[in-house]
């Protein structure tokens, strides 16, 4: 029997939702992580840190027993967000960065940002105050095929954007292409990237085996696997500009089971283990830990984890569904049986 303990990891991209679902799954992301980037792309959105703190404390109630996660919480960036704001954002010890959405690029994200050059002010107050800015790195122009938008949205907006202010902290959120892993590792140390273990498990033959599999359709979309082969190697690689977030985004069954299904994947209940078994088929089980509890916390400039987990290299098979209330949510993997087991 084999067993790993490492330093518990931290979710660096979480989406919780609210009600009844942030119930039914605040408690498979508590089991793994201690803390998590939280994001704020609720109805509405979550645009200042009145709103985040009212949001934080639904999380804190939420949570199940005796329970020590922090909810790191994050400011939807907008049309009107302004330099008071950042600086607002800056001064609350529980807010920890902005989050763009180019608006109409995933879900729920209405009433993102239509032009990232017009919030030059709003920028510079984040590099005033080094507020780090996550984004959403996809533009939304429909002529532009949707397997390329992460790649366009680097030479278009992200890289204009690092050239006029070169000390934005900037994390590259859920990363899916092999321009995405070289634009990070040749950027400056204020450039960083999440990495989902979909992303790294998958490519975009999933989305089609067999027939349409609406529950492997997230944004950015799944991409072809010479793409995931490039994160694959970015996450392993020891690079400290790469570490974990797991992008979790539940829906409804319904909703994903639709003739406009949308875009999310819920992860958390298997995101941990994932990881785990992708760092074991590489051989680079002992890389997890810098990955999954290290390099995020160095990056956000936080406290590393007290606190251990252990997994068990033990088979086990992921529910088909995971009740919510009068909701149901199909995870990640449903069925599947994955190797390692977090105990
Ligand atoms: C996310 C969601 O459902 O909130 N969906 C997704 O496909 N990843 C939004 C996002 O992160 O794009
Ligand atoms: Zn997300």
């Amino acid at each position: 029997m084999k067993l790993i303990n490492i330093i518990k990891p931290d979710d660096w991209h979480l989406h919780l939702r609210e009600g009844q679902i942030l119930e039914s799954v605040l408690p498979a992301t508590v089991k793994s992580f201690r803390r998590a980037i939280v994001m704020p792309n609720l109805i509405p959105p979550v645009t200042d840190v009145e709103m985040a703190m009212t949001y934080r404390q639904d999380i804190l109630n939420a949570c199940p027993g005796e329970c020590d996660f922090e909810a790191l919480m994050t400011l939807y960036l907008t049309d009107n967000t302004s330099p008071a704001d950042v600086k607002a954002a800056a001064d609350s010890p529980y807010v920890h960065a902005f989050k763009l959405y180019p608006a109409g690029a995933t879900t729920n994200s209405a009433s993102g940002v239509t032009s990232l050059p017009d919030l030059m002010p709003t920028l510079e107050a984040m590099v005033e105050h080094q507020v780090p800015l996550l984004v959403h790195g996809e533009v939304t122009d429909p002529d532009v095929d949707v397997f390329d938008r992460e790649a366009v949205f680097i030479d278009h907006v992200l890289s204009p954007i690092l050239q006029a202010l070169p000390g934005l902290r900037v994390v590259f959120e859920h990363l899916t292409s092999r321009q995405g892993v070289e634009f990070v590792m040749d950027a400056g140390p204020n450039v960083a990237a999440t990495l989902t273990a979909h992303h790294l498990y998958m490519n975009r033959n999933a989305m089609f085996s067999k027939g349409i599999r609406p529950h492997h359709y997230c944004l950015p979309v799944l991409k072809r696997e010479t793409h995931r082969e490039a994160l694959v190697a970015a996450a392993i690689s020891g690079n400290s500009k790469f570490f974990l977030g797991t992008d979790s985004a539940p829906h409804d069954r319904a909703a994903k089971e639709s003739s406009c299904g949308c875009a999310g994947m819920y992860a958390s209940p298997v995101a941990l283990e994932l990881y785990t078994q992708i760092f074991e088929d590489n051989d680079v089980l002992d890389k997890l830990e810098g990955f999954a509890s290290l390099f995020g916390p160095k990056f956000y400039g936080l406290p590393v984890n007290k606190e251990q987990v252990t997994l068990k290299r033990q088979e086990w098979q992921v529910p088909s569904v995971i009740p919510a209330g009068t909701e149901e949510i199909v995870p990640l993997c449903a069925g599947e049986t994955l190797r390692w087991q977090l105990i």
